[in-house]
């Protein structure tokens, strides 16, 4: 983490991986951003999960093992869990051990007959799946969005690999945010109590803390703004005055004015995810969106092998 950190601070625009939003406080401040008003994601996509979990169920057919990725507070599962009783084993993957320990004693509580198996990982490097039954049929729930999170490329070579650990015949259901009027996508990163200005601060917070860097939070303001070139929403610190930055034996020189790039939240057409999933070998069986068109949650079978 501290190399990885050290080498985003070095870069020609300084750079840090979204991935280091989530600590306990980062995963407790995004699922207050999801209460604000601006925030539009989670509200559609609960929606569509509340009109369509039965048809989502039957458009993906019965699994035994459900595996979530960026699962934080797991608080969508039980709207798909609900209509699939055959689910044996919940597995939960996050990179925020503490949320997803809570979120799987909740889960445990709700779903008493589920075996529930959270894994601590982190899903940019290597990550393995605890042993399953074999033959248990696997469907992969990867909602929030959180797929945008990881450029084009990197989206290709995820889902590349994802389907490789799939079984032909495996499931996966894609909630991802599509693009819209940018004066929308804009305030839904930049609410006015300032509840996302403090999630993106906190990953300064986050990294003085577990690397050791010194970053001064309050030296540095919180900037969205929507890239229609790149079709991302790019979250941005930007230094308040000239300041240094130390990491061990580095330092690193912010100018007055200078930022630090730490989201980048790619918005999708369907067609475009329909390349990224056709890619990775899984087939759209069905695709579901909010009334308004906002968000889209997809339901694919792995039916072929990932394009090499
Ligand atoms: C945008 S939030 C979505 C949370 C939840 N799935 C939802 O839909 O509300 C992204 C989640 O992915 C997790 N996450 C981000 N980067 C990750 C990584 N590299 N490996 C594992 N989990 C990651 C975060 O901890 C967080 O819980």
């Amino acid at each position: 983490m501290r190399d990885e950190v050290a080498r985003g601070l070095a870069a020609p625009h300084k750079t840090l991986s979204p991935k280091f939003f989530y600590d306990a406080l980062g995963s407790k401040l995004f699922e207050a951003i999801t209460y604000t008003d601006a925030y539009y994601p989670t509200r559609c996509e609960m929606q569509i999960l509340t009109a369509h979990g039965a048809d989502i169920a039957r458009a993906i057919g019965p699994a035994v093992a459900l595996v979530e990725l960026g699962s934080g507070q797991s608080t969508k599962v039980p709207l798909l869990l609900s209509h699939l009783p055959d689910v044996r084993a919940y597995v939960p993957v996050d990179i925020d051990a503490a949320t997803l320990t809570e979120a799987a004693r909740r889960l445990r509580r709700q779903f008493p007959g589920l075996t529930v198996v959270p894994v601590a990982a982190d899903l940019s490097g290597p990550w393995a799946l605890p042993d399953l039954p074999e033959h248990a049929r696997t469907v992969v729930f990867y909602p929030g969005s959180t797929l945008g999170n990881l450029d084009p490329a990197h989206a290709t070579a995820f889902l590349d690999d994802l389907g490789r650990r799939l079984a032909p015949g495996d499931g996966l259901v894609l909630g991802i945010d599509l693009e819209k009027d940018p004066a929308v996508l804009e305030a839904a990163y930049d609410d006015p109590a300032g509840v996302t200005a403090a999630f993106n601060r906190n990953m300064l917070v986050h990294l003085n803390r577990v690397v050791g860097t010194d970053f001064a939070p309050r030296r540095f303001a919180h900037e969205a703004f929507w890239n229609a070139d790149a079709h991302r929403i790019e979250m941005h610190l930007r230094s308040l005055g000239a300041q240094v930055v130390h990491l061990g034996p580095h330092a690193f020189a912010f100018d007055d004015g200078e930022t630090l790039h730490t989201e980048r939240s790619y918005k999708y057409t369907r067609e475009r995810v329909d390349a990224l999933t056709a890619h990775a070998g899984f087939a759209r069986q069905a695709w579901w969106t909010d009334p308004q068109g906002w968000f889209g949650v997809g339901a694919y079978v792995r039916t072929s092998e990932p394009t090499p």
